[in-house]
């Protein structure tokens, strides 16, 4: 395993790092073909720019629809994308995951899943129909010392682990953001001429919703996790935190609806302050900003009859639930 290199904030220099790794890409990928997945994040959408001004029409973009991303994400990811000039291909993987994850309920078993799906199946296939022998992507340092840490798999760390991609899927990695973490990522995505609300977009998890939802991950309980979602979005975004989101339990408790009993479902709301993921602390939300996520999802959210707050720092919590 090759030791990376982190490159501090503090001597970043955007545009050099810019034209270093648009060189870097070019001279390896030659006159091939590279391929890479855009999820809409701040690393993926930062690696697309820089991998279309590296190779331009040689790069193919997609959006893995897998059916757990966050509400309108697929129609958001084009539009955007076709304003700065590139075109995104919706591939419609949903029946590949949900059928992966289908009776799993441990967290690394999950995020195996998801890591098998995406690279072995949904991935392979399309590189075997392009003919392309590269996949680009946004891994971070933060990624690879959190799975190194043995804290949890991040989707995406497949060499530093030992995975040899030729071998295991047919294709070669690259990842020109390995040595940077979000902030320097935010620097760079900027510099790209990304736009705002891109490379400030708070973080969002390789593995989606699977990420938030404990327990057994089927198309109606991400959908559930979907909708609180949307709400913790709409009702959080003004805090400036660093990562906000919506959990689904498994345990149901017991509730009241139309003055029956409603053995029901529970979600629990996070929101973090915290500089680079590594470590974090809840925010102290005003009481009436929690009161109003309460009766949100519990009107909004079907089956929902219970709404916590998490008030636990990382560690010994991650910023994630699963
Ligand atoms: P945790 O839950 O480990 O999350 O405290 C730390 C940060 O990483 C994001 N996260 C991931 N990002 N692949 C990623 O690209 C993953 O598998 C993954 N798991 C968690 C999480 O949202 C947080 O910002």
């Amino acid at each position: 395993m090759t030791k990376i290199e982190e490159i501090k904030l503090e001597d970043l220099k955007p545009k050099k790092f810019i034209e270093q790794k648009i060189n870097e890409i070019s001279s390896i990928i030659g006159s091939g073909l590279a391929i890479n997945a855009l999820s809409g994040g701040v690393d993926s959408s930062a690696v697309t720019m820089l991998g279309h001004k590296a190779l331009g029409e040689k790069l193919k973009t997609y959006f893995i629809d897998n059916g757990l991303m966050r509400q309108d994400e697929p129609g958001y990811v084009v539009t955007l994308f076709k304003k700065l000039g590139v075109h995104v291909e919706i591939l419609d993987a949903k029946k590949e995951f949900f059928n992966a994850l289908k009776g799993l309920t441990d967290p690394e078993e999950k995020r195996e899943a998801i890591t098998q799906t995406f690279y072995k199946n949904v991935f392979g296939q399309l590189v075997k129909k392009s003919g392309a022998k590269f996949l680009l992507q946004g891994t971070i340092y933060t990624d690879v010392e959190e799975t190194i840490a043995g804290i949890k798999r991040q989707h995406n760390i497949l060499e530093q682990i030992g995975i040899n991609t030729e071998e295991s899927f047919g294709y070669k990695v690259i990842e020109p953001l390995i040595q940077l973490r979000k902030t320097g990522v935010r620097e760079v995505a900027k510099a790209l001429g990304l736009p705002e609300k891109v490379y400030k977009r708070p973080p969002f998890p390789g593995p989606a919703l699977v990420a938030r939802v404990i327990g057994e991950v089927t198309p109606e309980r991400v959908e559930t996790v979907r909708k609180a979602t949307k709400i913790v979005e709409e009702e959080l975004s003004d805090t400036k935190a660093f990562q906000y989101l919506a959990i689904l339990h498994e345990d149901r408790v017991t509730g009241i609806r139309d003055g029956k009993r409603d053995f029901g479902l529970q979600i629990e709301v996070r929101c973090w302050e915290s500089k680079d993921a590594l470590k974090g602390t809840p925010t102290r939300l005003p009481y009436d900003t929690l009161d109003k996520l309460a009766q949100r999802l519990t009107t909004e959210v079907a089956g929902v009859v219970s709404v916590t707050y998490n008030i636990t720092k990382k560690p010994p919590s991650t910023i994630e639930a699963v």
